[in-house]
């Protein structure tokens, strides 16, 4: 089997751990992606640093080195920044990679834009890592989505700042000096102000923000205070009142629009992240239909975020697989081609489950509800968007009997007259 070539940007604690744990994990891999993983070239800053590299593999400071390798499937990113990350990327987009990045203050800046233009190259751009590290906590948003709306999300995102005010709490010590120890022990970075500033968790409230409800609040509107004045007789007020100081990443939808908000907050012991501890993260996200569901786990650090990045590439290699897959099997029902498939109209035909097709759903997939009503005694809707999209979007309903029809992609059609053939009598089956 051909093996799937990939390509790291920067080679720091991140990349570190990516680059290891394809090693180390060689085996399990190749087992679960059908094929082996070739590490192609690495791109860092410096290259007079001493790495502990495989000869084999190029290490570079020049990205046209390795936008030139003939065939690069994915790429992990692991630079620090918004630039030149953010151009690098859409480079190695254009180039036809798919992207695995963790690089949340690019995506929060540049995250939409990035996201379209990967589905304009027919390409994945993943980030599960980029929030809460090793906690899946991307992929559950994506699942719960699908039938849940997500009221709020209490989080504490930031394990630099969750171990400071721990220590400070258990060890009445203060917080310079649990700083200090924090960067000692490598949980807090050389310059630490993202973190205790609540700017990383900014980041990743606004990643989020774009994953749940497709926009941002304004910026200037998100209240935004770390954790720098916090004293130890505030921690031990709150104990003596039952109560834990959290750094408590907030995003709430309403009728008046999104609400986010980065500031130390008391919680009590019966909630969730009273006994998020340490240098975990912990989220409450608070739905409307199941309830509460908790997560928590390891934040950051080299294996948890290689961890996620790597299941990235997993999700990557079987949603492909899949839509391969489904394309062979409508294939061989004769199907003919769609002639734009940048704009493939589909009109689907489906009983039961007309909240199947709510538009908040449909735009998670990139789809458009064009038209619904009766066609022959079923209920049929009309959606535009990628032929690829709306079999991904067909797909993830798992409906066995489910009939679907192409229609004319030059405009809306009288659809009526264009169902001469099915694209697949049971594409989900
Ligand atoms: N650390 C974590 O636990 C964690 C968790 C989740 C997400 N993240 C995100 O992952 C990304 C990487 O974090 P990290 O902790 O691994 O950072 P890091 O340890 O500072 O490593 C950064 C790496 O990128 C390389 N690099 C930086 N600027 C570059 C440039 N302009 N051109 C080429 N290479 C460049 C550096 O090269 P040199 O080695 O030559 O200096 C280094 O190898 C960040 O976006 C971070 O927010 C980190």
């Amino acid at each position: 089997m051909k093996p799937i070539s990939v390509v790291l940007l920067g080679l720091g604690t991140v990349g570190q751990g990516v680059y290891e744990s394809l090693f180390s994990h060689q085996q399990k891999l190749q087992e679960v992606l059908g094929a082996p993983v070739e590490i192609a070239g690495i791109l860092v800053k410096n290259k007079a640093k001493q790495r502990d590299v495989s000869r084999s593999i190029l290490v570079t400071t020049d990205i046209d080195e390795l936008l030139a390798l003939p065939q690069i499937d994915v790429v992990f990113e692991a630079i620090v920044g918004i630039e030149p990350a953010y151009t690098y990327i859409r480079k190695f987009l254009t180039k036809g990679c798919h992207i695995i990045t963790a690089n949340k203050e690019l995506l929060a800046h540049k995250g939409s834009e990035l996201t379209k233009y990967a589905q304009e190259q027919r390409r994945y751009l993943t980030f599960e890592a980029a929030v809460a590290g090793g906690i899946p906590l991307l992929r559950t948003l994506i699942q719960l989505l699908q039938v849940n709306g997500i009221v709020k999300i209490e989080a504490s995102l930031n394990g630099t700042s969750n171990y400071i005010l721990s220590k400070m709490r258990k060890e009445q010590a203060k917080f310079q000096d649990v700083l200090v120890e924090a960067q000692a022990l490598g949980y807090a970075e050389a310059d630490p102000s993202n973190d205790i500033l609540g700017t990383d968790s900014f980041y990743k409230l606004m990643v989020l923000s774009d994953l749940i409800y497709h926009q941002q609040p304004k910026w200037n509107d998100v209240e935004k205070t770390g954790i720098t004045n916090v004293t130890v007789p505030h921690i031990q007020l709150g104990e003596k009142l039952g109560l834990r100081l959290k750094l408590l990443a907030s995003l709430t939808s309403s009728h008046d629009g999104i609400h986010a908000e980065v500031k130390p907050v008391f919680v009590s012991s019966d909630h969730s992240l009273y006994h998020v501890e340490g240098v975990d993260n912990g989220i409450a996200i608070h739905t409307d239909l199941v309830g509460t569901i908790h997560l928590q786990g390891p934040g950051a650090g080299a294996k948890a975020t290689a961890s996620a990045m790597i299941e990235d590439l997993v999700y990557i290699r079987q949603i492909k697989d899949t839509i391969a897959q489904e394309n062979v099997r409508a294939s061989q029902h004769h199907v003919e081609p769609t002639a734009d498939d940048l704009s493939t109209w589909v009109a689907v035909t489906e009983e039961t489950v007309p909240e199947a097709f709510h538009k908040e759903r449909l735009r998670q997939y990139q789809i458009n509800l064009i038209k619904r009503e009766k066609l022959n005694e079923m209920e049929g809707f009309l959606l535009q968007g990628r032929e690829y999209d709306i079999l991904l979007f067909l797909q993830s309903l798992k409906l066995g009997l489910l009939t679907i029809y192409p229609v004319s992609p030059t405009g809306l059609p009288p659809y009526e007259k264009t169902l001469t053939h099915t694209l697949a009598k049971s594409i989900i089956n």
